[in-house]
């Protein structure tokens, strides 16, 4: 393997990478516009000219691949003032409307400009202008000022999404992004040219505009919009998501999402159910579970345990699916009758995007271990309308491929009929109890994807209204039905127990804390790393003969 000295750092690196992963792999980030990491480098910006001993001039990091004992300058005073030199030239027609950019504050145009140029303007002429706000396709808008020509949008839909939809139109300083004529950006994952575009030339119709950045919080967390289970930053503000951007993981989406998905967020927030409710009525949880606890005995006397009908959700977390486990165990007692319900399939590729839309199936078969005797929620109607079920207690609102208004008529019918749900939707008018629960921006938890990869989630803001996580709620319906088996003080009681009783999640456990520690591990070395170099330059500087020419 290759040794490379790159600013007096040796590494060892892999055979054929670039100076410039070579560079960051040695601790240093060389400053690049169209260089992408999933992407090919036609080296087209010059941002990433770095400085190559015996090399006749500088030579773009993100294109040249290192070789044995190259030595690498990429802070010399001769780089930076290429660099500046870069920054100046892209500047020339920038329109600079940072005070009304979307991009600002996640901007490289914007954050190179004040670390390596600084200067005002020397342009004195007229710039040139090119179109402002055109929407390119029915999701992204256009600035062919603020575009820098990079390329990255054009590579994306080539390379990544197949489409092709975008190239470079004209000449000279007149060049632009166009789509080709009669076309539109309009592909499955057309948002992610926003993600890519290093400057404020391609923005969300549905972000723009609606929050700066710098105010936005970021949440690990996971797409919920099928079983791929995309790795996302979650952004809010003031209790609200903003947007989903996708969050890297190469074993599950790459540095990508789907549009579908990343507008999914939407959801967290319409026509939520904010307050438990009996027959219709606002209540408090107190009471409320007390006439849950008391209404549940009550059937079970009257009509048996295989009476009741425990709906299970594909939406809701392994945790939150574990808890229904033990209340199905523990509370209705084993007889009563399992479903799975979770919302219809849907369209698919063969990249990222699911027919299953829901993110937890395989949490589902992960604490069940055996779905033997769990029935799909399609045959619940029928159960109910032959008697079999008169008590249904069902988590979320939908129906996977059952027919909806054929189910609704049939909970009609039920003798109680408990909602455990983020939205009421159609069955807030059915439902005798109402219970609100937390969507998975409000709490922590984990999914299974499609791939059978467990991944957590954390909590990005305070529950809305006096929604709970579904695993409380079990709790506290068992706690008033006097069962003192389902105490968990916190979630992380919960993975516990969970995690000692299935053996997909233990792995996956293990695996993560393994991950954790061998982060933990390389921050440590880089940290110590960096003080030992820190020291030395210090020690350095002060050996240095001063100047003692009189000023
Ligand atoms: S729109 Fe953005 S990503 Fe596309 S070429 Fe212009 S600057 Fe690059
Ligand atoms: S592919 Fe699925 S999980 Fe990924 S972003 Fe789209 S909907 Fe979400
Ligand atoms: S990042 Fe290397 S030339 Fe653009």
């Amino acid at each position: 393997m290759p040794m490379v000295t790159i600013n007096g750092v040796e590494v060892e690196v892999e055979k054929d990478v670039s100076i410039l992963e070579a560079a960051a792999q040695a601790g240093f980030d060389v400053p690049h516009f169209c260089y992408h990491p999933a992407l090919s480098a036609p080296a087209n910006c010059r941002m990433c000219l770095v400085e190559v001993e015996r090399a006749p001039k500088l030579l773009p990091a993100c294109y040249n691949p290192v070789s044995d004992g190259m030595v690498v300058q990429t802070e010399s005073e001769q780089v930076v003032r290429a660099r500046k030199a870069v920054l100046e030239f892209i500047l020339v027609n920038h329109p600079v409307d940072c005070p009304i950019c979307d991009k600002a504050g996640e901007c490289k145009l914007q954050d190179y400009y004040f670390a390596y140029d600084a200067q005002e303007s020397r342009m004195r002429a007229e710039k040139q202008h090119k179109v402002k706000a055109y929407p390119i396709g029915p999701r992204v808008v256009y600035d062919g000022e603020r575009c820098i020509l990079c390329t990255r949008c054009i590579r994306f839909c080539e390379e990544i999404s197949g489409t092709s939809e975008l190239t470079l139109a004209d000449r000279g300083d007149k060049i632009e992004v166009r789509t080709f004529p009669g076309q539109e950006l309009d592909n499955d994952y057309s948002l992610c040219t926003v993600d890519v575009c290093p400057v404020g030339a391609l923005t969300s119709r549905d972000f723009r505009f609606k929050c700066r950045v710098w105010l936005l919080t970021s949440t690990e967390s996971i797409c919920t919009g099928c079983s791929q289970g995309c790795n996302i930053h979650l952004d809010h503000f003031r209790n609200e998501t903003q947007r989903y951007r996708p969050r890297y993981n190469s074993e599950v989406n790459d540095y990508w999402m789907c549009d579908d998905g990343r507008l999914t967020y939407k959801n967290l927030h319409t026509d939520r159910l904010l307050s438990p409710q009996h027959n219709g009525a606002t209540d408090n949880w107190h009471t409320l579970t007390k006439s849950v606890a008391a209404k549940l005995e009550k059937q079970i006397k009257a009509h048996g345990e295989e009476s009741i009908a425990l709906v299970l959700s594909a939406q809701a977390a392994c945790e939150d699916i574990f808890l229904a486990k033990l209340f199905h165990e523990e509370i209705l007692g084993k007889k009563a009758q399992l479903y799975i319900a979770g919302k219809p399939s849907g369209k698919h590729d063969d990249f990222l995007i699911n027919a299953d839309k829901n993110p937890n199936r395989r949490g589902i078969e992960a604490v069940f271990a055996k779905l033997d005797g769990i029935k799909d929620v399609a045959t619940l109607a029928g159960d109910i309308t032959a008697g079999t079920i008169k008590t249904v207690y069902m988590m979320g609102t939908e129906f996977g491929e059952g027919d909806r208004s054929e189910a609704v008529a049939a909970l009609k019918k039920c003798e109680l009929f408990i909602l455990q749900s983020t939205q009421g939707a159609d069955l807030l008018d059915v439902a005798h109890i109402a219970l609100p629960a937390c969507t998975h921006a409000e709490k922590e938890g984990t999914f299974v994807n499609e791939e059978g990869i467990a991944q957590p989630f954390y909590k990005a803001y305070e529950p809305h209204g006096d929604s709970l996580p579904d695993w409380q709620i079990f709790m506290r319906i068992a706690k008033a039905m006097g069962k003192s088996t389902l105490n968990f003080t916190f979630l992380s009681k919960v993975q516990d127990r969970m995690f000692e009783a299935t053996e997909l999640l233990r792995k996956a456990e293990e695996e993560a804390a393994a991950a954790a520690k061998k982060a933990a591990e390389e921050a440590a070395a880089k940290k110590a790393e960096e003080e030992a170099k820190k020291a030395e330059e210090s020690a350095a500087a002060t050996e240095e003969p001063q100047d003692s020419t009189p000023s």
